[in-house]
């Protein structure tokens, strides 16, 4: 199970004008695409423009947990159970908020379209020999090793999203390109949210 919408503490702020709220652009792809690359890379765009901007990252989220997280379908649910918490908290306090996540399951595909407001969601594609390749966390070696046998995208099929808003190709497309892509997809200003293709 998924824990809920429950608002902890927050009641004393219900009276409380909030400043208008921001955007969430979802960011899922596989292990390697380079989700983390570029949400780093449009968090920072942002801030430079003195536009508040923050990521949440999966991984952020495994490491803060440490252990406690493994990687069946209900540990990697509650990872993005999490990083949709924090995402609508941010931005209903004002801020752009990009999440990397690798977001491979259906049911936390829905869990993101159902529960995050002001939502976009980019893939950010890449071929797995790519992914191979890059490899920055050297996880694609040791599934070829043997040593995990976890890791969607090479142990399973990473299955592309049905209808993503943005689709983000990190093969064919520089980082810079891609950047500007979602920078210009946030509209003039950066105030309104992201427009789909
Ligand atoms: N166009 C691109 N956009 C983003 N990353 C890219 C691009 N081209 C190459 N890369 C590289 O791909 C790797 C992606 O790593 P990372 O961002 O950690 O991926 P992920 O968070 O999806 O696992 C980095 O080494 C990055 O430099
Ligand atoms: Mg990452």
């Amino acid at each position: 199970m998924v824990s809920g919408a429950k608002h902890f503490g927050t009641a004393p702020l219900q009276d409380v004008e909030l400043p208008r709220p921001g955007t969430v652009l979802w960011l899922l792809g596989p292990t390697s695409a380079g989700k983390t690359t570029l949400a780093t890379r449009v968090v920072a765009d942002l801030r430079k423009e003195g536009i508040p901007a923050i990521l949440f990252d999966g991984d952020e989220v495994r490491d803060f947990f440490g252990a406690d997280f493994g990687f069946g379908a209900d540990n990697r649910l509650r990872v993005v159970s999490i990083l949709v918490h924090l995402a609508n908290k941010a931005a209903d306090a004002g801020f752009h908020v990009v999440v990397a996540a690798l977001t491979a399951g259906q049911d936390a595909r829905e869990h993101v379209r159902a529960h995050v407001r002001n939502l976009t969601i980019g893939y950010v594609a890449c071929s797995t020999q790519t992914c191979a390749q890059r490899d920055p966390k050297g996880l694609y070696g040791k599934a070829m090793r043997g040593e995990i046998d976890t890791l969607i995208g090479y142990n399973s099929t990473y299955q592309p999203p049905d209808r993503p808003d943005l689709v983000l190709d990190t093969e064919s497309h520089s980082l810079d390109e891609l950047a500007a892509r979602i920078a210009a997809s946030y509209g003039s200003g950066r105030r309104a949210a992201p427009q789909p293709d």
